[in-house]
């Protein structure tokens, strides 16, 4: 860990207290410029608001990234919350409700249709408001490459229309005459750190536009491309190399628009962990210490209800130890063993298992990093009713970095019960 990141960390845990969760700013906005520049100018970059749906973060992204993926009616909320226009938002989901599809189409979002059922809704309300709708269709690809965290393609799912079946539904375009069929949506899979296995899911995602496009005569302004971009999760992976994606995907992308119904369309990235996950930290404090048969153990005041993912419940096969650090180690002192738990009465509230740290003892500050994606808004923070963790924006470099409280209050009530309830 840098040092500078360490400096704050250490100051945020002693003046602001834990558990919480800090995001740097400068290296979130660094890493959607990277990502901009590395395919110089051939994507769009939109980010998946699921990822960290933080108002404060969505709004200082907003100068940087263009567009959001959202997928429920409070994620548009917080977009627009944050200064983004209806247009900027794209929808997506699997069980969007009437009443969400209305709010969206009214607003003029660019919905991206997971049936066809959603294009029976919203070509009922275009038809009702008397404007036209633009849509995108989402596609379930028949097929997709391994070496991807979690895959949604190429079986059975909710997501999209799967392959198979959209040749019928492209024919009858007609049926739903007040909707403007803007392009396609994939998304295949995530947290993927191969470049070839990237380039790869780009050539089957390109095959099927080019065959849909061609065989219903189609010229898509938009085609968004789930990129399926990881993060290490643990020292023994490497971090994704983007001039490698790119080298993989560009020729692919101009190959492309040598067709000339593909020609004009925005190619746009969807990601959301790419850009936040590995610049944020989860930090929690030992509370209590134990010795158990032969174990060192240390009770955490955050654990699998403040960080569900770094408990391996969010949807890892095999549970392993995220990148850790003490905050307040100086130098390199020696390490032992040591079993995290966080404050929860069940066995599978374990932070870290066999994990080699610096000595530790009530008080100390532990950092988890990999931890600004999926982490606060994807745990059980009710559970057991434990304080909910906050959120600290750092801004600037350096270890005079400012600190933003950017905590979400939830109602009065609910405040008492899960914010103040020490
Ligand atoms: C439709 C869609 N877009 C984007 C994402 C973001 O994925 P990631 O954070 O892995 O980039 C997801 C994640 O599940 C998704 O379902």
């Amino acid at each position: 860990m840098h040092d500078d990141i360490r400096t704050i960390l250490n100051r945020i845990a002693a003046e602001h207290g834990t558990p919480c969760y800090v995001y740097f700013l400068d290296q979130i906005l660094r890493r959607a410029e990277d990502v901009e520049q590395a395919f110089e100018g051939r994507f769009a970059v939109s980010y998946a608001v699921k990822a960290n749906p933080n108002v404060e973060l969505l709004r200082r992204l907003r100068p940087t990234v263009p567009m959001l993926d959202i997928s429920s009616g409070g994620e548009l909320t917080r977009a627009l919350e944050a200064g983004y226009a209806p247009q900027e938002l794209s929808f997506s989901g699997p069980a969007k409700r009437p009443e969400e599809l209305r709010r969206a189409g009214d607003l003029g979002c660019e919905v991206v249709c997971e049936s066809t059922w959603e294009m029976d809704q919203l070509n009922r309300m275009a038809a009702e408001r008397g404007e036209p709708l633009a849509v995108l269709i989402r596609i379930n690809p028949s097929r997709m490459p391994r070496k991807f965290g979690v895959g949604m393609a190429g079986r059975a799912g909710q997501f999209g229309i799967d392959e198979e079946e959209l040749d019928p539904v492209l024919k009858q375009l007609e049926r739903w005459r007040h909707l403007r069929l803007r392009g396609f949506h994939v998304y295949s899979g995530t947290n993927c750190l191969v470049p070839e296995a990237i380039g790869e899911n780009f050539a089957i995602l390109i095959e099927l536009f080019h065959r849909f496009c061609t065989a219903h005569s189609l010229r898509p302004e938009k085609l968004i491309f789930g990129s399926g971009f990881g993060i290490p999760y643990d020292g023994a992976e490497k971090p994704l190399c983007l001039d490698e994606v790119a080298a993989a995907v560009c020729p692919q992308i101009d190959a492309m628009k040598n067709n000339p119904l593909l020609s004009s369309a925005q190619c746009v990235l969807e990601m959301g962990r790419f850009l936040v996950g590995p610049a944020g930290y989860f930090l929690t404090s030992v509370v209590n210490e134990k010795r158990s048969r032969g174990m060192e153990i240390r009770m955490c005041d955050g654990g699998m209800n403040a960080h569900l993912g770094a408990c391996g419940l969010m949807g890892s096969v095999i549970r392993r130890n995220w990148p850790m650090w003490k905050v307040n180690a100086v130098g390199n002192q020696p390490t032992r063993e040591y079993w995290l738990v966080g404050p929860l009465c069940t066995t599978i509230d374990t932070l870290a298992y066999q994990v080699q740290l610096p000595k530790l003892h009530r008080g100390d500050a532990i950092a988890i990093g990999s931890s600004g994606a999926y982490g606060l808004t994807a745990s059980p923070t009710r559970f057991i009713s434990h304080p909910e963790p906050r959120e600290y924006l750092v801004l600037g470099n350096g270890g005079g970095g400012e600190i933003v409280d950017i905590s979400e209050t939830r109602s009065p009530l609910m405040q008492e019960a899960f914010c103040d309830g020490a």
